[in-house]
């Protein structure tokens, strides 16, 4: 694999498992340094393990992303440690689906602090640095459902929908100092936990992914090839974008032959 990130120190929440994992497995493989992140320290161990067997570089940072003082400090121990930090990734983040009028006011709070809120912390962390630098990327994987209505998924529509335009704003006003941010947005994915909540619908994974025009559901590594390319110098003027991983499902509109594809 070409090592497209050498040395770039990078920080990517909600790592030990799922896209995150991938991100951070495939960021470790193209050189990067990888701290990983996630409130699970077991699964952070085994993922900074398998990127060191892997040849890669990384370490352990367990925390909850949810809390600034804890998100100040990992982006304090990026610099100290290694002298700079060049990609925050905020992927941490998850749903509850349900419907609206059944979402306690709790539950909405704790969405909107997982995926919204927490986003913001680390941008709020990592700007100083970045501005010092004159460079850096804030990445974060938002969600299809947060730019179009999806249906149980109230506050967590919103919280990605929120840090889209947060990520275009920072890009717009930081955009002259070498600063970039974008955001990826996962489509139809048939990752584990996904398919765990499909199995309890109608129609089963089956039903969602006649659904897409490419043919299939997303996987992790589809996302982390999104995420590797972002964060490469190449990508310097991509800025302010939310890149749709979707197989053309953002792309569809419903018509007489819905996500009909020629074969
Ligand atoms: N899988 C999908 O279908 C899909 C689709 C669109 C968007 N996304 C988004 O992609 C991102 C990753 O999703 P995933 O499918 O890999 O989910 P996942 O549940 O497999 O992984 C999320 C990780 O975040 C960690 N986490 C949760 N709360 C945390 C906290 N407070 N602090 C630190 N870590 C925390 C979890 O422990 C977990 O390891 C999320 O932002 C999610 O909203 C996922």
């Amino acid at each position: 694999m070409t090592k497209r990130l050498e040395n770039k120190i990078t920080i990517i929440t909600g790592s030990g498992r799922g896209i995150g994992a991938a991100c951070a497995l495939r960021y470790g493989q193209e050189g990067a340094v990888v701290i990983v992140n996630d409130i699970n320290a077991e699964n952070v161990a085994k993922v900074v393990g398998q990127i060191r067997a892997a040849g890669g570089r990384a370490v352990a940072h367990p925390c909850d992303v949810t809390d600034p003082a804890q998100v100040q400090a990992m982006v304090d121990r990026a610099v100290s440690e290694f002298g700079r930090l060049d990609v925050l990734y905020a992927n941490a983040g998850g749903s509850m689906p349900k419907n609206t009028h059944l979402t306690s006011v709790e539950e909405y709070r704790q969405i909107i602090a997982l995926n919204q809120d927490a986003v913001f912390y680390g941008i709020h962390a990592a700007l100083p640095v970045f501005m010092k630098q004159r460079s850096g990327l804030f990445l974060t994987t938002a969600s299809g459902a947060g730019q179009a209505g999806v249906a149980d998924l109230a506050a967590y529509g919103a919280a990605k929908a929120a840090v889209i335009n947060l990520m275009r704003v920072i890009a717009v006003e930081y955009g002259g100092m070498g600063i970039r941010a974008n955001s990826i947005s996962p489509g139809p994915m048939g990752t584990a936990n996904m398919r765990g909540w499909l199995a309890t619908l109608e129609g089963g994974a089956e039903a969602f992914e006649a659904q897409v025009p490419s043919g299939r559901l997303g996987t992790e590594e589809d996302i982390a090839v999104a995420a590797a390319f972002l964060a490469t110098d190449e990508a310097f003027f991509i800025n302010g974008v939310c890149l749709p991983v979707d197989g053309a499902v953002s792309a569809l509109l419903a018509s007489p032959r819905p996500g009909k594809t020629l074969k």
